[in-house]
């Protein structure tokens, strides 16, 4: 395939202005499949734009187009470097039975990846707060978006579909930039079994971090995702509630309860209750036959670049859990903390 084909930039597009009460100019650009027509069951693809490297993008919003009906769920990560040139190409994770010879296999980033935003079960809108907003371009190491889409099922002959997002965007400096660290596991949920999958990680840069917004992401066995931030002394640990919710409920980013700033020595956990109702073990994996245990957490921080660290990922059941974690936690939260 052509590989500038694709390469749109965001300089260039046709905008609409609008202007809201700071007077800043907010772009609006439409990032959205390139009419695929998947020919598989649970086909991932990824699409992607290249931004202009000269300038700095903030992007300050994001709004979904897409129904639960067609896509699984959306992903849209940052790359130093896009998984492939091609202007659409198939970026599951563990899908050998599953590849789709219309596409060529990769995963969404060769380098630097990491996550902007995700969407799920008809999440609508999210707008982050006044001053922040995602740096990208030329003081970033994100230099391509890439917007995966996770179709479920294979289409009829001849339909395609142009899921995706609409970004808005400014050139204008914001002060605050964002950030977003996903926290998860792999492991197995056995069989009739109510299990817990847990991660936790130290967070050891010279940052502060204002976190905002979190959203939960599991299947069908998912009661309850809850992240926290654990602030460390002699007296012990307190666990401190970012935010805990049913992930049936809609996939968005929801406030956080707690905006007390998080910084170096904090860790960072999450735990995600599994109900498993099956009389089969299910594993994490990447259909929706399989499990995920995902808490996402933005944040922003003030004049600075956001977390090196953009993932906390814990082998899960039956290898890890808190109590058995390096960091030799104490008082962890049983089942029955204040949900909300
Ligand atoms: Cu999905
Ligand atoms: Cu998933």
């Amino acid at each position: 395939m052509e590989s500038y084909k694709f390469v749109i930039s965001l300089l260039f597009t046709i905008s609409i202005f609008r202007f809201d009460a700071l007077a800043n100019e907010v772009d609006t650009y439409d990032f959205l499949m390139p009419n695929v027509s998947p020919n598989k069951d649970e086909l991932y693809l990824c699409t992607p734009i290249r931004i202009a490297p000269q300038k700095n993008f903030y992007v300050v919003g994001f709004k979904p187009n897409a129904s639960m009906h067609t896509a699984h769920h959306m992903l849209l990560y940052g790359c130093s470097q896009p998984g492939s040139n091609d202007s659409a190409w198939s970026c599951g994770e563990m899908q050998s039975n599953e590849i789709d010879d219309r596409y060529n296999t990769a995963s969404p980033c060769k380098s630097g990846s990491q996550i902007v935003y995700a969407w799920a079960r008809d999440a609508p809108r999210l707008q982050l707060p006044p001053d922040v907003g995602f740096l990208i371009g030329r003081d970033s190491p994100i230099k391509y978006l890439v917007l995966q889409v996770h179709y479920m099922t294979k289409f009829p002959e001849g339909k395609t579909d142009n899921s995706g997002v609409f970004l808005e965007y400014t050139t204008e400096r914001m002060p605050r930039q964002a950030g977003v660290i996903l926290l998860g596991t792999s492991g197995v949920i056995p069989p009739n079994k109510v299990e817990h999958m847990e991660t936790a990680c130290t967070i050891n840069e010279d940052k502060v971090i204002h976190p905002f917004a979190f959203r939960t992401h599991t299947h069908s066995l998912g009661t309850e995702v809850s992240g926290f931030v654990v602030r460390r002394s002699r007296k012990g640990d307190i666990w401190e509630l970012l935010g805990s919710k049913n992930p049936q409920l809609p996939q968005m980013f929801y406030p956080v309860v707690s905006r007390t700033p998080i910084t170096t020595n904090d860790v960072l956990a999450a735990r995600c209750v599994m109900n498993n109702t099956h009389t089969h073990a299910v594993s994490i994996g990447a259909t929706h036959k399989d499990e995920m245990c995902n808490f996402y957490l933005m944040y922003w921080v003030q004049d600075d670049s956001p977390l090196e660290q953009k993932y906390c990922f814990s082998p899960g059941p039956p290898y890890y859990y808190w109590s058995r974690a390096p960091q030799n936690f104490d008082r962890i939260p049983g089942r029955d903390f204040n949900v909300l």
